[in-house]
């Protein structure tokens, strides 16, 4: 099966600390990827090696490679000498990522999506609203909250600002998403919608999916990263383990 994603010994540093030691992995196109691991084991990091969003901290160091399917085959997205790479701005469109901890904008529920779409897809207004339906409608979260678009976002409860962040990456139409614990704040409800949600757009998209939830882990995962200490531990692929044997392999991971 060709791969989304292929890195070669990457390695990350924050200051003297390094977080990501050589690490080798691929994500296949088809399918979740899930990323396992105790908290502190480098997984957002590695998420962020993906966006290039590591270099955002100033005492960021980052080296290996690391190639992206965004339409047309591998590429290498690592800057180096005489290497043509995407202009970031592009590459973060191209690979959504949606954190932890929902970011919605301090605007209206209609404007979280509509700002991206003016400020970084350049959208005249018109396009704009019919996407803002369509990427509500794909997440599920246009019938709750049609009626109330105007509403600032903040006040939608954690599901929807989750399932609204999710809207908002995929209204710039990603090559991949990446999602950073998505349903860590959630209800068994609230997480069972998302956990639907994502198994359905994994039909669409290469998916990344950090968690910490072996039971989902295997509900979600065509491959399965376990990580400790900044390095790729175990790998699993579908089938090979439950939810049990992947609790064992996160503690053995310590
Ligand atoms: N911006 C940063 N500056 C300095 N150190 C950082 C930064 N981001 C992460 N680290 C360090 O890198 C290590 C890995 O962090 P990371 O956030 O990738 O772990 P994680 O596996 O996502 O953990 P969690 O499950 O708690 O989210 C930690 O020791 C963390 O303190
Ligand atoms: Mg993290």
């Amino acid at each position: 099966m060709s791969s989304a994603v292929r890195i070669n010994d990457l390695c990350v540093h924050f200051g003297r600390q390094q977080v990501l030691h050589n690490v080798c992995m691929e994500a296949p196109r088809q399918g979740i990827t899930v990323l396992a691991g105790r908290s502190g084991s480098g997984k957002t990091t590695l998420l962020r090696a993906l966006n290039r969003l590591n270099e955002t901290f100033f005492h960021c160091r980052t080296s290996g490679v690391v190639e992206l399917d965004l339409g047309r085959g591998l590429e290498t997205i690592s800057p180096a000498p005489g290497v043509n790479v995407r202009p970031l701005a592009q590459l973060r469109r191209l690979v959504g990522m949606v954190f932890q901890t929902p970011n919605v904008l301090p605007v209206s529920v209609e404007r979280n999506l509509a700002l991206p779409l003016e400020v970084v897809a350049g959208l005249p207004e018109k396009e704009r609203g019919l996407k803002t339906r369509e990427a509500l409608m794909s997440v599920g979260l246009w019938e709750e909250v049609k009626d109330r678009l105007d509403m600032p976002a903040e006040r939608l409860s954690g599901g929807q600002q989750q399932r609204l962040c999710l809207a908002r990456a995929l209204a710039l139409e990603p090559a991949m998403l990446l999602l950073d614990e998505p349903t860590a704040s959630l209800d068994v409800h609230a997480t069972a919608e998302i956990e639907d949600l994502l198994l359905r757009l994994a039909s669409q998209y290469p998916l990344l999916v950090v968690s910490h939830n072996p039971e989902q882990a295997v509900r979600l995962g065509e491959r399965l990263i376990i990580m400790a200490d900044g390095r790729v531990r175990q790998v699993f692929e579908r089938g090979q383990v439950d939810g049990e044997a992947v609790a064992r392999a996160l503690a053995d991971a310590g």
